[in-house]
């Protein structure tokens, strides 16, 4: 066996990173295994200071440790640190822990993949919805990819004051109620909230103030289509699903974790892959 890996998470047999990594071991010929590891939040020291003993490569980590995990890590990437969440970890060769955060990548790597992402796009303003977890990474790498105002909105409009506070640079907070003035102009326009997502309401958003030409994209891929982008692909907005961010921010664990001969891919057959899961 070439490596053991896994998800740790609480609840965790929802979710869908067994079944991802387990379609790149096999389409790559890897003798590996990546497990859902319910670890309970009074278990996490435990599990994560057995990690290496348990013969572990390194796990993925998703609600609700992604923070308390760090706590358990030897090194945490800058960029991890920034974003306050880790979702990968490695245990390197002498056995220490390093933790660091994908979910950024993903989200940059599903845009820029999608071949829709133009200067144009960046020329304008970025308008997030949502200052959960995922947001944090969200604003991390519209950064990266060069918008030069985040204007970072939610229903509590304290929450998205924090993380532009804790992230500090190019992000404005305000309150999700005021949507309508900042998608004026806008380059992109991303849901980070849940709402959208099955079982959830969706997002009550007005789009008449966006730009046609501005880029839509939810982080939900449940369904893959949310009202959301159903209703910008009808105006004619260009539209990103959510699928590719999960799909992307699994690559890096992968490839540390099993060293596999050549990097593992993200096309429609795994996509149909994980949709039919769904
Ligand atoms: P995640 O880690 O996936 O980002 P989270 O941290 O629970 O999840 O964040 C959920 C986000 O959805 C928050 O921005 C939340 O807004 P609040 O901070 O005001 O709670 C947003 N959200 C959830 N339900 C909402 C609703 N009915 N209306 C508006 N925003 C909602």
């Amino acid at each position: 066996m070439t490596g053991k890996a896994g998800v740790i998470g609480w609840p965790i047999s929802h979710s869908l990173s067994p079944r991802l990594h387990g379609y790149w071991l096999s389409e790559l010929g890897i003798d590996g295994r990546y497990d859902a590891v319910p670890v309970e939040p009074d278990e996490l020291g435990l599990f994560m200071g057995n990690l290496a003993a348990n013969g572990y490569a390194g796990v993925n980590v998703t609600v609700p440790h992604k923070q308390a995990v760090m706590d358990f890590c030897d090194r945490i990437d800058p960029l991890a640190a920034r974003i306050g969440a880790v979702n990968t970890i490695v245990v390197e060769a002498d056995d220490t822990l390093t933790g660091s955060n994908t979910d950024h990548y993903g989200f940059k790597q599903n845009l820029v993949a999608s071949g829709k992402l133009t200067d144009a796009t960046t020329a304008g303003h970025a308008v997030v919805l949502g200052a959960g977890g995922a947001s944090r990474a969200v604003c991390t790498a519209l950064e990266e990819l060069g918008f030069s105002t985040i204007h970072l909105l939610n229903r509590t409009v304290e929450k998205a004051e924090e993380v532009a506070g804790d992230l500090g640079g190019t992000i404005e907070p305000g309150p999700i109620a005021d949507a309508a003035k900042y998608m004026d102009g806008a380059g992109l326009l991303v849901n980070t909230t849940s709402l959208g997502m099955k079982g959830s309401k969706p997002l009550d958003l007005d789009l008449a103030p966006l730009p046609v030409e501005a880029l839509v994209t939810d982080i939900v891929y449940n369904p893959l289509m949310t009202d959301l982008l159903q209703r910008a692909a009808a105006r004619g907005n260009p539209v990103v699903d959510g699928l590719g961010m999960l799909l992307y921010q699994a690559i890096p664990g992968f490839k540390a974790w099993f060293q596999p001969p050549e990097a593992p891919r993200v096309t429609e057959d795994l996509r149909d892959h994980i949709l039919a899961a769904l």
